[in-house]
């Protein structure tokens, strides 16, 4: 009998440190990463119009229309891949009207991960933060420096990285709706600590979820 494959929400306010902490989770369990706002940025990339638009929204900190967001991550979840492994959704839903989609569209969360962060905290990630165009891998000046002088020459900062303040609020306007929609399946992590010790938190509770699982489908 094979084993129904997880299904992750992993949500929290901008350098709440969802990112660091996807990345040691596909690590371990092998769920399909799909970042809403990797997925933007690609399609900044690639020139196309949606991508032209997206970015006008993503400067300004706000929210782009869900007429791109929806359908990107509806095709992302829909690749094979995502799901034959599981995936690990990062950065979406963002709002009621994103959650509602998806539920239509059939796609539940086992389980709701939200990154609870101070706000100086947050600010001062955001200053810190760089990333290595040719790994991808995210940096932070001060709490994960690059490992080598050819790495550090080559980090670039965010585009938006800047308007920390207007992404905060944007966050805050969003985020009771969303947690509505999923409370009796979050789990609060204390994201101020250390990337191991939050990692240690989140790999807990999903331990614990796979121990469930297994103990309801012995019963059965
Ligand atoms: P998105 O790319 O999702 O950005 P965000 O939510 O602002 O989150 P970030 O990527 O900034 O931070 P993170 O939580 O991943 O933190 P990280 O791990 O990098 O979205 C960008 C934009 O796209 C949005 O503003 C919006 O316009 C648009 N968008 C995205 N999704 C959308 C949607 N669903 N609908 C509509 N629009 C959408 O960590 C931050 C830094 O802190 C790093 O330097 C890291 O090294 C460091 N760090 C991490 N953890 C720790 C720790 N425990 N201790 C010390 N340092 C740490």
């Amino acid at each position: 009998q094979t084993e129904e494959p997880l299904h992750v929400m992993i949500s929290g306010a901008p350098a709440s440190g969802k990112g660091t902490q996807c990345h040691l989770i596909t690590n371990k369990y092998g769920l399909v990463h799909v970042a809403a706002g990797d997925l933007l940025r690609a399609e900044i990339e690639t020139g196309s119009e949606n991508g032209k638009r997206a970015k006008e929204y993503m400067e300004k900190g706000q929210l782009v229309p869900d007429e791109i967001v929806v359908m990107m991550v509806k095709d992302r979840l829909l690749k094979p891949d995502s799901a034959e492994k599981g995936w690990l959704l990062d950065g979406y839903p963002r709002s009621l009207s994103q959650a509602t989609a998806l539920k239509e569209l059939g796609f539940k969360p086992d389980i709701f991960i939200l990154l609870e962060v101070s706000e100086d905290t947050l600010v001062e990630r955001v200053v810190g933060r760089r990333l290595d165009p040719v790994t991808g891998k995210i940096y932070h000046l001060k709490y994960s420096p690059p490992e080598t002088k050819e790495i550090a020459d080559r980090l670039t900062q965010r585009f938006d990285d800047t308007e920390e303040k207007l992404r905060l609020n944007t966050h805050h306007q969003n985020v009771e709706a969303v947690l509505s929609m999923y409370k009796d399946i979050t789990i609060k992590i204390n994201g101020n600590a250390s990337q191991k010790e939050v990692f240690a938190q989140i790999d807990g509770a999903l331990t614990t979820l796979l121990e469930q699982r297994k103990t309801s489908s012995e019963s059965m």
